[in-house]
């Protein structure tokens, strides 16, 4: 097949099949065609503002360019490999429409800062749609978490059982976590949000052109100061990657907990039929297969900021073609996190019940309530180093007893300390030990009460 070159007249043969297919990224990178078209039409008004064009002709490219859109949304227009890339597609595509003024849109112009305004453009959509599902998920958690503020649930170290808490703070670590994410998304805008556009090939350009314009039209807050700078380097992208991945990352934690609660050893939640399957050869089976994917997919998007930093790490300035290599992973990151926030928001939702009674029985079976023992005791004037040492020997003879601490009676504990009393029952009973860590952000009901009204005021609901 032979096709109109895409470049100049300098080539006299075309490209090998198997290269041009190497080289194209329009299998991809159609999904930049609307901010293509958007980048495009603001360089052609600024071409006929500066008189670099006529009106008229920038007037009748922005008219091609916007019936391309619609070609496009309508399924109408589906270029192929020939054209090589988004850019080209749709330059051509123009020439057809318009004709040879189709031809004046890439004056002062190279794919270098087109392809890297477009990129950021796309960034700052899919940033604002990843900052929105954030705050459906943390409005899940919240949620989840306000009828739950006494409900308790073992608190864990090491995988251990270490003090109980109410569910609701255990529930609100993670709308923390997902308030920081969002913060952070906030921050990356700001780097994402510098207009390359103007930046040339690499050196700017010999016409009059207003780079301040077409950022202006775009909604840019800045301009890339170095038209190197601009055209190649890909920080913005590295840094949304690293974001991306920490949203992951605190949503696996998340998952590895669901699942751990919806096991046999746990059974702290019941899945919901909405969010889980079944196996094709046990039938008793119900997995988890919504936060064990989450978890899984956490992976892929470490994988492309990892990609991302090494692809960077030894390209000179400025423009080299390795950078046409930033967009599926970028792409793949962005659905990754969508998805990934959106399936763990209908988890929340419908996908789980917390199972009470087994939680209420969970934290009166251990020794959780053991630091409250040399609390008390602490409090009563004996040193904590000691009431520690206390503590821990009668733990050991009640484990060799088969007891736990609120099986003892007062003449034990007095025996162990005359300071015991019999308010120690009430201090060791779950709902206290809980209720007495009352410290700023602890998980005593009163801070865990101002905790969810602080954070349903952030929610602005
Ligand atoms: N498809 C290219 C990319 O994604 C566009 C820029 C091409 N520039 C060039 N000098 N070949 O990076």
């Amino acid at each position: 097949m032979t096709q109109e070159k895409t470049w100049s007249q300098r080539f006299e043969g075309s490209l090998h099949p198997a290269i041009a297919e190497f080289n194209a990224s329009i299998g991809f990178d159609i999904e930049l065609i609307e901010y293509d078209i958007t980048g495009s039409i603001a360089h052609a008004q600024m071409l006929a503002k500066t008189g670099i064009i006529l009106p008229e002709e920038g007037e009748q490219i922005v008219a091609g360019l916007e019936e391309i859109r619609q070609e496009y949304r309508s399924g109408r227009f589906n270029p192929t490999i020939d054209a090589e890339d988004v850019h080209f597609a749709v330059e051509r595509r123009l020439t057809e429409i318009i004709g040879d003024v189709g031809k004046k849109l890439h004056t002062a112009r190279s794919r270098n800062d087109q392809v890297g305004t477009d990129t950021r453009l796309y960034l700052r959509h899919q940033i604002r749609e990843i900052r929105r599902l954030l705050r459906e998920f943390q409005t899940a958690l919240l949620d989840l978490a306000e009828p739950n503020l006494e409900t308790l649930i073992p608190g864990y170290t090491h995988l251990q059982r270490a003090q109980p808490l109410s569910l609701a703070h255990h529930l609100l670590a993670y709308f923390e976590m997902a308030q920081r994410d969002w913060e952070r998304l906030g921050d990356v805008y700001q780097r994402v949000d510098i207009c390359p556009l103007g930046s040339g090939a690499l050196a700017g350009t010999t016409f009059p052109i207003d780079r301040h314009y077409t950022a202006e039209l775009l909604g840019f807050s800045k301009v890339y100061a170095n038209s190197l700078d601009g055209v190649s380097d890909r920080d913005f992208a590295i840094e949304f990657l690293a974001a991306a991945s920490i949203i992951m990352m605190h949503l696996s934690r998340l998952c590895e907990e669901v699942i751990l609660w919806a096991s046999e050893e746990f059974r702290f939640v019941t899945l919901k039929d909405s969010c889980a399957t079944g196996s094709s050869i046990m039938p008793q089976k119900k997995n988890p297969d919504v936060p064990e994917l989450v978890r899984g997919k956490t992976g892929r998007v470490f994988g492309h900021l990892q990609a991302l930093l090494v692809l960077m790490k030894g390209l000179p300035l400025a423009y080299n073609k390795d950078l046409q290599e930033d967009k599926e992973a970028l792409f793949d990151a962005v659905k990754t996190v969508k998805t990934s926030v959106q399936a763990m928001t209908i988890l929340l939702q419908e996908g789980m019940e917390f199972r009470s009674q087994r939680l209420a029985a969970a934290v009166t079976e251990d020794f959780s309530n053991a630091t409250d023992v040399a609390d008390y005791l602490a409090k009563k004037g004996v040193p904590f180093r000691e009431a520690y040492n206390l503590v821990g020997k009668v733990v050991k003879t009640s484990l060799a007893a088969g007891k736990l601490l609120k099986d003892l009676s007062l003449a034990e504990w007095q025996e162990l300390h005359p300071a015991f009393d019999a308010d120690i029952y009430e201090a060791i009973a779950p709902r206290q030990v809980v209720a007495a860590r009352n410290s700023y952000g602890g998980t005593g009901f009163a801070q865990v009460q101002t905790a969810l009204q602080n954070s349903r005021a952030l929610l602005g609901s």
